[in-house]
C-alpha cells in the first residue's frame, strides 16, 4: 500500500501562527486568563482541547459583557482578524490583546483604512457573513459595500465623482473574482484593485485534485462544519469516485474488498498535522 499526503494539508501558514500562538500562551501559564475572540480554528477537538489548558474561547457578546474588566486578561485575536470597533471595545475593557490575525487579513485591514481615508469608497468581494469580511468592513471610514456575486454588481449606485478601492475576502475563488472586476472595470469608473486572495486555498485544493486523479482511494480529514473541507471533499470525489470525508481517524471506514494500491490523503485548513499523521500511519500500517 502506497500512500501520498498533500504537502498543503491541514494548517495553512496563518492559522498555524495563530495555534502556535495560543498554544504558547497557554504554556507560559502567566497565571493570566487568556481568551480567544472566537474559537481560534473551526475544529472542536483543538478547541476543547486548549479550554483543557486553561484557554477559553468567546462565542457571542453577551459572553463578551460577562467578562469583568481584567488588566489580568488577555485577549488572543484568531487569524481572520476582527473590525476596529472590536479592537477598541477590547481595550477599552482592559484585555492585553496578543494579535495573531494573518499578516495576509492585515494588510487588507491596512488598505481599507487607507483608501477609505482619501474618501473612495470601499467594495469587498466576499461572503458579507464571513467573520473576516466583517472584520475588514469594520476597518473603512466610508461605508463599504459587498458583494459575492456577478449580478449583484448591477445592485451598485456607481456615481461619476466618487473613487473606487476593490479588495476580496482572502478564501475567495480567483475565476469568479476576476469575472466580477472585469465586469467593475467596464463600467468606466474610477476603480483601484488590489488582489487580495491568498494563494494556501487554491494551493491545498489544486494539490488535493491531482491527487485524488491518480490514487484508488481518496481520504479528506476535515470538520464537517468547514466549508473549505467540504469543498475539498467535492473537488477530490469528482476525481475519485473512492473519496472518504472524516473528522478523525475513528471514521474511518475503508472497503478492504477492493484492490486499493495508492491512497491519498488531504485535510482541510483546519485540521491540526497530528490527526493526519494519525490517519496516515493507519492506513500505511494496516494495509
Ligand atoms: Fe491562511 Fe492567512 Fe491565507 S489565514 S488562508 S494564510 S490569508
Amino acid at each position: 500500500m502506497e500512500v501520498i499526503t498533500a504537502k498543503n494539508a491541514g494548517f495553512c501558514f496563518g492559522v498555524k501562527k495563530a495555534v502556535d500562538m495560543v498554544e504558547s500562551q497557554a504554556k507560559e501559564n502567566t497565571g493570566k486568563n487568556i481568551y480567544t475572540y472566537g474559537p481560534i480554528i473551526h475544529n472542536e477537538e483543538v478547541v476543547k482541547s486548549l479550554e483543557e489548558k486553561g484557554v477559553h474561547a468567546v462565542r457571542s457578546k453577551e459572553e463578551l459583557d460577562k467578562i469583568a474588566c481584567d488588566t489580568n486578561n488577555v485577549m488572543i485575536i484568531r487569524s481572520h482578524g476582527i473590525s476596529k470597533a472590536e479592537q477598541d471595545e477590547l481595550i477599552k475593557k482592559g484585555f492585553e490583546i496578543i494579535d495573531a490575525t494573518c499578516p495576509f487579513v492585515k494588510r487588507i485591514h491596512n488598505t481599507v483604512r487607507e483608501e477609505s481615508e482619501k474618501g473612495k469608497h470601499i467594495i469587498i468581494i466576499g461572503n458579507k457573513n464571513h467573520p473576516e469580511v466583517e472584520g475588514i468592513m469594520g476597518w473603512s471610514t466610508t461605508p463599504p459595500t459587498v458583494i459575492e456575486s456577478l449580478e449583484e454588481v448591477d445592485d451598485i449606485n456607481f456615481e461619476k465623482d466618487t473613487s473606487y478601492c476593490v479588495v476580496a475576502q482572502t478564501t475567495f475563488n480567483h475565476n469568479k473574482f476576476k469575472e466580477i472586476v472585469e465586469k467593475i472595470q467596464t463600467l468606466g469608473y474610477d476603480v483601484n484593485v488590489v488582489t487580495t486572495i491568498c494563494n494556501a486555498t487554491y494551493e491545498r485544493q489544486s494539490e488535493s485534485r491531482k491527487i485524488a486523479a491518480k490514487v484508488d482511494t481518496m481520504i479528506v480529514i476535515g470538520d464537517t462544519h468547514s466549508s473549505n473541507s467540504k469543498k475539498l471533499y467535492e473537488i477530490c470525489k469528482e476525481e475519485c469516485e473512492d473519496t472518504h470525508f472524516i473528522q478523525t481517524l475513528d471514521d474511518l471506514n475503508l472497503d478492504l474488498t477492493k484492490s486499493v494500491r495508492l491512497v491519498g490523503i488531504t485535510a482541510g485548513a483546519s485540521t491540526p498535522d497530528y490527526i493526519i499523521e494519525e490517519v496516515q500511519n493507519y492506513v500505511r500500517v494496516d494495509f
